[in-house]
C-alpha cells in the first residue's frame, strides 16, 4: 500500500536541497522513500551511502513526520563528500531539518561499512534499510547478504540505482540491477517514473534470501575486483571469492 504523499509540503522541504549535491537520490527517489516510511513506521533505520546526505535528511523528514522517536544510522566508508573533500558527508542534514531533530534521530558512522553493523545492532533489529553505496557488482549483494542477520523478518528494503545503465549511460554498473531484478519470490516495489530507479524489497524468508544472493553473486559478471582487506570480511560472514571471473 502506497501512502499518499502531501506533495506541496514535500516540495517546500526540497527546495532546501543544498547545490552542488552529486550522485544523491532524486526528487521522485525522494517521495518513494517518504512513502514507504509513512507506510512501514520503522523505529531503526539503516543507510550505507551518504555522501551529500540527501536520502539521509529525507529519510529523517519522513522520521520526523511519524514522530514516533525512530533513529536514522547512516554508514559510509568516507568521511567526507566523493566530491568535495571540504564537505562532510551528510551536510545537506543541517540545511533541510531541524537541529533538535538531527540530533538526537541521526547517528553518523564514518568511515565505516556494512561489516561494522555487530557494534551498533542486535540481530533481528532493523525496520527499515536504504542502500546506495558502490553500485558495481558484486557490493550490492554483499551490502544486503552482511545486513540480513541485522534485518528484522518482514523489514523493508530500498535500493537505489536499480535501473542505473538504462537511467545514466556514463555509469554502466549492473550491480543494483542484478540484484534487484534477479531476486525472486520477493515482494518488490518501484518508484513511479518511466524508468525507475528506486526499488524495495521486503524481507521475509531470510535462507532464502540468502541463497539467491550466494547465487547472483557468484554468477553475474564481476565488475569490481575486491581488496584483500575485503576478501578476508567476506570469508566470515560466508561468501567466497570469484574474482577470477573479471580479472
Ligand atoms: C551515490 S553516493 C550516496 C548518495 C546519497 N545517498 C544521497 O542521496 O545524497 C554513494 C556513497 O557511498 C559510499 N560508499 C561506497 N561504497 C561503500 C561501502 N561499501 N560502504 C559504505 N559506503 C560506501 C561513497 O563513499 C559515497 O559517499
Amino acid at each position: 500500500m502506497q501512502v499518499q504523499v502531501d506533495n506541496r509540503e514535500f516540495k517546500e522541504f526540497s527546495k532546501k536541497r543544498p547545490g552542488g549535491a552529486r550522485g544523491a537520490i532524486s526528487y521522485a527517489d525522494s517521495i518513494f522513500l517518504h512513502s514507504k516510511i509513512q507506510n512501514v513506521e520503522p523505529k531503526i533505520l539503516v543507510e550505507i551511502g551518504i555522501a551529500a546526505g540527501i536520502s539521509s535528511a529525507t529519510l529523517l523528514y519522513s522520521m520526523q513526520k511519524l514522530n514516533n522517536n525512530s533513529q536514522l544510522y547512516a554508514f559510509d566508508l568516507m568521511e567526507n563528500c566523493f566530491f568535495d573533500l571540504t564537505k562532510e558527508v551528510g551536510f545537506a542534514v543541517e540545511h533541510m531539518i531541524n537541529k533538535d531533530f538531527a540530533e538526537k534521530s541521526y547517528f553518523k558512522k564514518v568511515p565505516s561499512s556494512v561489516f561494522d553493523f555487530h557494534n551498533y545492532f542486535d540481530l533481528n533489529s532493523i525496520d527499515f534499510m536504504f542502500i546506495d553505496a558502490n553500485h558495481r557488482h558484486p557490493w550490492p549483494c554483499i551490502d544486503l547478504f552482511a545486513s540480513l542477520p541485522y534485518l528484522k523478518e518482514g523489514s523493508t528494503v530500498c535500493l537505489h540505482d536499480i535501473n542505473l545503465p538504462q537511467r545514466n549511460q556514463k555509469f554502466p554498473n549492473y550491480g543494483v540491477k542484478n540484484l534487484f531484478d534477479k531476486l525472486d519470490g520477493v515482494v518488490k516495489d518501484v518508484s513511479e517514473e518511466e524508468i525507475p530507479n528506486c526499488g524495495s524489497i521486503i524481507i521475509k524468508d531470510k535462507e532464502n534470501i540468502r541463497e539467491q544472493i550466494k547465487s547472483i553473486y557468484k554468477y553475474c559478471n564481476w565488475e569490481e575486483k575486491l581488496q584483500p582487506e575485503v576478501l578476508s570480511k567476506l570469508e566470515t560472514i560466508g561468501l567466497l571469492n570469484y574474482n577470477n571471473q573479471n580479472s
